[in-house]
């Protein structure tokens, strides 16, 4: 078999106690499938680590990782000791832009026996993607104060939009479309206030268009795009937005689902010259962090779109996917009739879930 690199980061807050839960349901279906990953653990990307050195990553962390076929990444952030976007442009935002992980792989779904805050919701009624642009947009470090602690004080922040950049997410997206049952795309943008960059959007989503004459494309305005999560979530099959409208509505979707609890994420270089970073799309819950209640799922099912994406580059023995499949099928089970976390309305602990998920997965 394949041997695949894995480093392993916990950061901070609650990616501590998730992280682990990750590794041990990885462990479990090396075990029953046969697969050699080796994992690498890091103590930095994390606020302690920031507040040993001064810097949240050596000099030499592009070196240590480049070779690695994958990051399993918990979460960072720990605002009562370093300013969050010290942290997360020094680690996250990093990894994202110089490993090129220019898509953000976000799905959402309601599971079987997960009580849905939306009125009338079954399973199957909330599946989807968010395919979130991952490296330019609205996050930038383009602009500054002007006058600063006057009464003229002013700040300009820019937001950067490549054709390369967006033809690249878009493309992603209609191929992810073609895909799917549905093949229906929607296109978030805002092109009534932003009039510049989001008309452009738009445009460079109908160019598109014309190369996949099967997929539906629905172009919306964000704001009643959100309204539209919460009143007719069915609707959606893929969304492609920018950088931050990607940020928020994959929140926002998954709160839809019960829980950010269970969301997962892969910043994807589909490419492949670098590596890509798994990780939830929640972040170190400092208000929950050091009780071991956090929700581990999120963290579980990244790891098993780990498992997917690898064995998709490469040509690898189908225990990868099963693998994967395994593990899905045990979350699925576990949210169906296992213990669950409080988000969930449970009372279990982050490590009896974590456990539930392993022995499923054993076998
Ligand atoms: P958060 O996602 O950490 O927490 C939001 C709320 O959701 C909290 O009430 C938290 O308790 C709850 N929650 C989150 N994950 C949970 C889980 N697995 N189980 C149960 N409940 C869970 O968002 P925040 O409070 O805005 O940010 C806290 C810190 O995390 C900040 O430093 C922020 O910058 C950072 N952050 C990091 C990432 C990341 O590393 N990818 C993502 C988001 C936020
Ligand atoms: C996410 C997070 C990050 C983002 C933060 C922590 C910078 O919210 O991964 O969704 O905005 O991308
Ligand atoms: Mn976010």
């Amino acid at each position: 078999t394949q041997v695949f690199k894995i480093a392993a980061i916990p950061g901070d807050g609650i990616g501590k106690e998730v992280l682990p839960e990750g590794l041990k349901v990885l462990a479990a279906a090396s075990e029953r499938f046969g697969l050699e990953l080796e994992i690498t653990q890091f103590d930095w990307a994390s606020c302690d680590y920031y507040q040993q050195t001064g810097d949240m990553m050596p000099p030499d962390w592009k070196a240590q990782l480049a070779g690695m076929d994958a990051i399993y990444f918990g979460a960072v952030g720990w605002p009562a000791t370093v300013p969050d976007h010290v942290s997360l442009w020094g680690s996250l935002l990093k990894f994202r832009r110089e490993f090129d992980q220019y898509i953000n792989l976000r799905p959402v779904r309601l599971f079987e026996g997960v009580p849905c805050p939306l009125a009338g919701r079954k399973p199957g009624d909330i599946d989807f993607f968010v395919v979130r642009e991952n490296t330019e947009g609205e996050y930038t470090n383009l602009g500054g104060i002007m006058f600063p602690g006057t009464e003229r004080e002013m700040v300009i922040q820019e937001s950067v939009f490549t054709r390369h950049g967006t033809d690249r997410v878009l493309r992603y997206a209609f191929e992810l479309a073609k895909a799917r049952k549905q093949q229906h795309l929607t296109v978030a943008t805002k092109s009534n206030g932003i009039a510049i960059s989001m008309p452009w959007w738009d445009g460079r989503a109908d160019a598109m268009h014309a190369e996949y004459p099967e997929v539906t494309v629905d172009k919306q305005h964000i704001d009643i795009l959100t309204a539209r999560f919460v009143l007719q979530p069915n609707r959606f099959d893929v969304v492609v937005a920018s950088n931050l409208f990607g940020d928020i509505l994959s929140d926002l979707g998954p709160a839809c689902t019960g829980t950010i609890g269970l969301a997962p994420s892969g910043n994807l270089n589909p490419d492949r010259k670098f590596p890509s970073l798994f990780e939830p799309v929640h972040g170190s819950a400092p208000d929950i962090a050091g009780q071991g209640i956090a929700n581990p799922i999120a963290m579980i099912w990244s790891g098993a779109m780990m498992l997917a994406f690898l064995a998709a580059g490469a040509k690898v023995p189908a225990c990868y996917g099963q693998a994967h499949d395994a593990i899905l099928s045990a979350i699925e089970e576990v949210l169906r009739s296992g213990p669950r976390t409080r988000d969930l309305g449970g009372e279990a602990g982050t490590a009896e879930v974590g456990d539930a998920i392993a022995a499923l997965v054993r076998g």
